[in-house]
């Protein structure tokens, strides 16, 4: 009998200690490829500030730049598996999960990133965030780096010139279809392999924003950048939606609130980027910065565009005529 009520009063005191103890705080994994001194790598870390404000002890992030953790091939993955909780890979790096958001990568189909906000606040864009949710990812919000531009080892100032020549691009078919067009070969490679394979002339060029090339320094080991501003670099903030639907209610609409916030100081900076960026890199003098005349330009357009007849079936021929009418 006394053994049982010592085991009893054990019981109670181990309970009683365990309500007490302070419950162990929310881990965010958030987990990106570029520098910290970008449109993604501050986002980040804004939010991570904000939540450590408004979440106290309830929530810890934690943010890996530079690939520190997983590259974009990896992340998506890991976050079903509940590894990551947080990323944010460009929008060309979801075809393994939906075929619509491939929109994006359509080439010169916006033109600025006015257009792109114009579109992705529209019910339309909204829409797409939501595109992966049977698969398990939560779009949270779009955040930008900017309009790409071409870079190579050879200049290029019509279509012609990138024949033959070897560009790195992202897992995209579009994107591999856009360089299909031009008579090149695109090569996929991780974001993180991009500087070296520039260095050792293992290929001749890839397309990136100005923030990219100039904080992974592509400028340096590429002699000229062609300005032709011809496909977006935009990210999907995407959650998995397990882990999302499992917080509790006010912890959720924190973390909200915090993540709009953080985006639209991302997306600030990625318009002071683009033309900041892009100065430094004039300004250093590693590379010759090549400006289209309007001739010129109308010849990569014409080049790409039957890129958007390959895909229109499975993008949707509504969704993008809704992007484009979104240049208006
Ligand atoms: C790339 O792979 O070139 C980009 O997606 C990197 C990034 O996250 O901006």
């Amino acid at each position: 009998k006394r053994s049982t009520l010592a085991a009893l009063s054990l019981a109670i005191a181990t309970t009683l200690g365990a309500g007490l103890a302070a419950a162990d705080p929310i881990v965010i994994k958030f987990a990106h490829v570029v520098a910290e001194n970008t449109p993604k790598g501050l986002m980040a870390d804004r939010f991570k500030e904000l939540v450590a404000e408004r979440l106290g002890d309830k929530v810890v992030v934690e943010v890996y730049p530079n690939s520190q953790l997983f590259g974009d091939d990896k992340v998506l993955e890991v976050m079903q598996l509940g590894d990551v909780q947080l990323a944010a890979p460009a929008l060309s790096k979801f075809s393994r999960y939906t075929d619509v958001l491939a929109l994006y990568d359509l080439p010169f189909l916006f033109e600025d990133l006015h257009a792109v906000d114009r579109f992705q606040q529209s019910e339309a864009g909204q829409g797409l965030l939501k595109s992966m949710e049977k698969k398990g990812l939560i779009g949270l919000g779009y955040l930008h780096n900017g309009m790409k531009q071409l870079s190579s080892s050879q200049p290029l100032r019509v279509p012609e010139d990138a024949k033959g020549l070897k560009f790195r691009i992202m897992a995209s078919e579009v994107l591999e279809a856009q360089f299909e067009a031009l008579d090149a070969a695109p090569i996929k490679k991780p974001f993180s392999e991009v500087f070296t394979l520039l260095q050792t002339k293992a290929i001749d060029g890839q397309e990136n924003t100005w923030s990219n090339m100039y904080s992974k320094k592509f400028f340096e080991v590429q002699p000229y950048i062609t300005e032709s501003n011809h496909g977006l670099l935009d990210y999907l903030v995407v959650t998995s939606t397990e882990f999302w639907n499992g917080l509790p209610d006010d912890v959720r609409d924190t973390l909200k609130a915090a993540l709009d916030e953080s985006i639209a100081y991302g997306n600030r900076i990625a318009y002071d980027k683009e033309a900041e960026d892009r100065q430094a890199i004039i300004d250093s003098k590693r590379t010759e910065v090549i400006e289209l005349t309007p001739e010129e330009r109308a010849q990569w357009v014409q080049a790409m565009r039957p890129v958007w007849k390959q895909f229109e079936d499975e993008i949707g021929a509504d969704l993008i005529d809704a992007a484009y009418a979104a240049n208006q």
